[in-house]
């Protein structure tokens, strides 16, 4: 399978679901393939980190790749591997467009309030324009950094349901220093030596439903 975390805003939660994806998937016994598709290459840094920090290594494989090469390399790989997560950056790229050229689903997370129509139109849009190159590609929305309480989440959640061309997962990712706290350590927060009971379910729930396990 290829997903790709996706979108057109900075900041979002991209790399944080390409990264517990892909870790999650590879502790199940998969050969996974993480390919850093933005330049900025936080998902590279943060596998860099990975593999010092685990004696026995990342467990997946990280590459960099992009332009037209995250389309023809990506492709060449799919082969090679059981599953292929592609981290892109916030912005319509060329990077971008190669990977909704070949890719399964597309996953984008979206903030409340940093949330405007216009970005979720420009995603509706540009994930139309790819399905006719692509027309079995997914794309599922949700919320990410979720507030505990209050209206936000609600609003958004409406925007992104009234949205063509996306379906809405239902299950946020809550605000959670879990996450932050994983990253800092080039870990899942599955593997937090403080386990956040709600931060695991979350992501599990995330997880499921990308890679249709029930
Ligand atoms: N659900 C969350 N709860 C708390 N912090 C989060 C959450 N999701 C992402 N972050 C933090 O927000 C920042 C941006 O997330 P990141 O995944 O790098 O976004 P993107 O790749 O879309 O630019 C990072 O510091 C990350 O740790
Ligand atoms: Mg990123």
């Amino acid at each position: 399978m290829i997903v790709i975390a996706g979108g057109i805003k900075g900041g979002s939660g991209k790399t944080t679901v390409a990264t517990n994806l892909a870790i999650i998937r590879a502790a199940q016994g998969r050969d996974v393939l993480l390919i850093d598709a933005d330049d900025q290459e936080t998902s590279t840094d943060f596998t860099a980190l990975r593999n010092e920090v685990l004696p026995e290594g990342a467990g997946y494989t990280g590459i960099k790749l992009s332009g037209a090469a995250v389309r023809t390399d990506t492709l060449k790989l799919s082969k090679k591997y059981d599953d292929i997560i592609i981290d892109t950056g916030g912005r319509d790229t060329t990077s971008q467009r190669a990977a909704l050229s070949i890719a399964d689903v597309i996953l984008v997370p979206f903030v409340p309030r940093s949330f405007d129509v216009w970005t979720l139109e420009k995603v509706s849009k540009l994930v139309a324009e790819m399905r006719s190159a692509n027309p079995t590609l997914k794309a599922y929305a949700f919320i990410n950094r979720a507030d505990p309480r209050g209206q936000d989440n609600n609003e958004a959640a409406e925007i992104i349901r009234d949205t063509e061309e996306l379906s809405f997962i239902e299950t946020p990712l809550g605000s959670r220093k879990a996450f932050c706290n994983a990253a800092a350590q080039g870990l899942a927060v599955t593997e937090l030596k403080q386990q956040d009971a709600k931060a695991i379910d979350e992501i599990m729930i995330l997880f499921r439903y990308v890679f249709e396990i029930n």
